[in-house]
């Protein structure tokens, strides 16, 4: 039996998420799907929405999928859509609709007809919530059809609910690169961990530093290049530009320098709960960064490292960076995150 579903990939690398939904879901023939756009798309696959998600949890390429439950011609008014959501919700199940229209603007949020749509609902005697739903309906205008899917909120758990909002990053950050370790500890599911001492290699100009930061973290950022100092959200920063003038004690020390210059390093051995790497070197040489500071890592502690893909079809030699990694590091998770470009980010676990 064929089950149709919406499927939530990047573009970029929709045939890598096809592949592994193949291998996930042990799927010998061709999976049918249409693009709708932005990384929306519509996937025939004989597999039923229960093993979908549970296969689908720890995927690289894909962010998952959601059953669909009604396709329909450009719905012409609002009563068409709540006749149409209220097929999928049931009384007593507080819900929570996300809208987006793909001929809009990006960016543009459909925010008005959801609260329309939830209020009418509502006058019917449905619940929604926007905090705690239990299920997500979501309605997807497209040009020439719309969609509405639907699914439990524990189904869609490793999904980004808020998938279609992520592009708009709040604006008390340094940079883009903040937003991407935020998501990256909510894809992880690191935030409520520990982080007292942390590396950040290839730090300038500070995103990831200001983020461990604003979590309490002291942080020994390694960079040639400058911090952007003034937007961090500490003003207790040392810089250095030379590994003999290492000093603990501040909030952020700046190590003014490129890791390929120091031959010693003068952190204390398993003292670090975090390494984080987001050089703009080639995957392998990240590696070898990870490896060079694994003995300053407490066994347990986490790796963050950012996987630069020049080309697309660098995404197919993943197994080399495990391979890599393997002596120092246990690799948990590979995930083309929202914000990621061209680049995946990887977490592993020292062992
Ligand atoms: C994408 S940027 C990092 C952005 C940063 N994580 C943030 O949150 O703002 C890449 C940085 O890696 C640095 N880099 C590249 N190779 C490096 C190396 N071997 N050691 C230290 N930094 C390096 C570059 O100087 C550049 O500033």
């Amino acid at each position: 039996m064929k089950y149709n579903y919406i499927l939530l990939a990047d573009s970029r690398f929709i045939s890598y998420a096809i592949s592994e939904l193949r291998e996930r879901l042990s799927i010998k023939d061709r999976v049918k799907t249409m693009a709708l756009g932005r990384g929306i798309y519509l996937a025939e696959i004989a597999v039923e929405p229960k093993v979908a998600f549970e296969a689908l949890k720890l995927s690289t390429f894909s962010d998952g999928v959601i059953p669909i439950v009604d396709i329909v011609e450009r719905p012409q008014s609002v009563d068409e859509l709540k006749e149409r959501v209220s097929r999928c919700a049931a009384k007593g199940e507080p819900f929570r609709i996300e809208l987006i229209s793909l001929g809009a603007k990006r960016g543009v949020s459909a925010k008005d007809t959801e609260v329309k749509i939830g209020k009418e609902m509502e006058s019917l005697g449905f619940t929604v919530s926007l905090k705690s739903p239990q299920r997500i309906v979501y309605i997807i205008i497209g040009e020439g059809i719309s969609v509405i899917a639907s699914a439990k909120s524990t189904e869609l758990a490793d999904l980004v609910v808020d998938h279609f909002r992520l592009e708009n990053p709040n604006h008390d950050t340094v940079n883009r690169a903040e937003v991407k370790i935020k998501e990256a500890f909510a894809a992880f599911k690191i935030n409520d961990a520990k982080i007292e001492n942390c590396i950040d290699v290839g730090a300038s100009p500070g995103g990831w530093t200001n983020f461990m930061v604003k979590r309490g973290a002291k942080v020994v950022a390694i960079d040639r290049g400058v911090l952007e100092y003034d937007k961090l959200s500490t003003k207790d920063v040392k810089v250095i530009e030379k590994v003999e003038d290492y000093v603990e004690g501040s909030a952020v020390l700046h190590m003014r320098l490129n890791l390929d210059e120091a031959t010693v390093f003068p952190f204390k051995k398993e003292s670090y709960d975090l390494l984080a790497i987001d050089t703009n070197t080639d995957y392998i040489e990240s590696s070898k960064i990870a490896n060079a500071l694994a003995a300053y890592v407490k066994h347990g502690g986490f790796l963050i490292m950012t996987l630069k893909l020049p080309k697309i079809s660098d995404a197919g030699r993943l197994y080399m960076v495990n391979e890599a990694l393997k002596s120092e590091y246990g690799v948990e998770r590979i995930k083309k995150l929202h914000h990621n470009r061209m680049e995946l980010t990887l977490f592993a676990r020292r062992l």
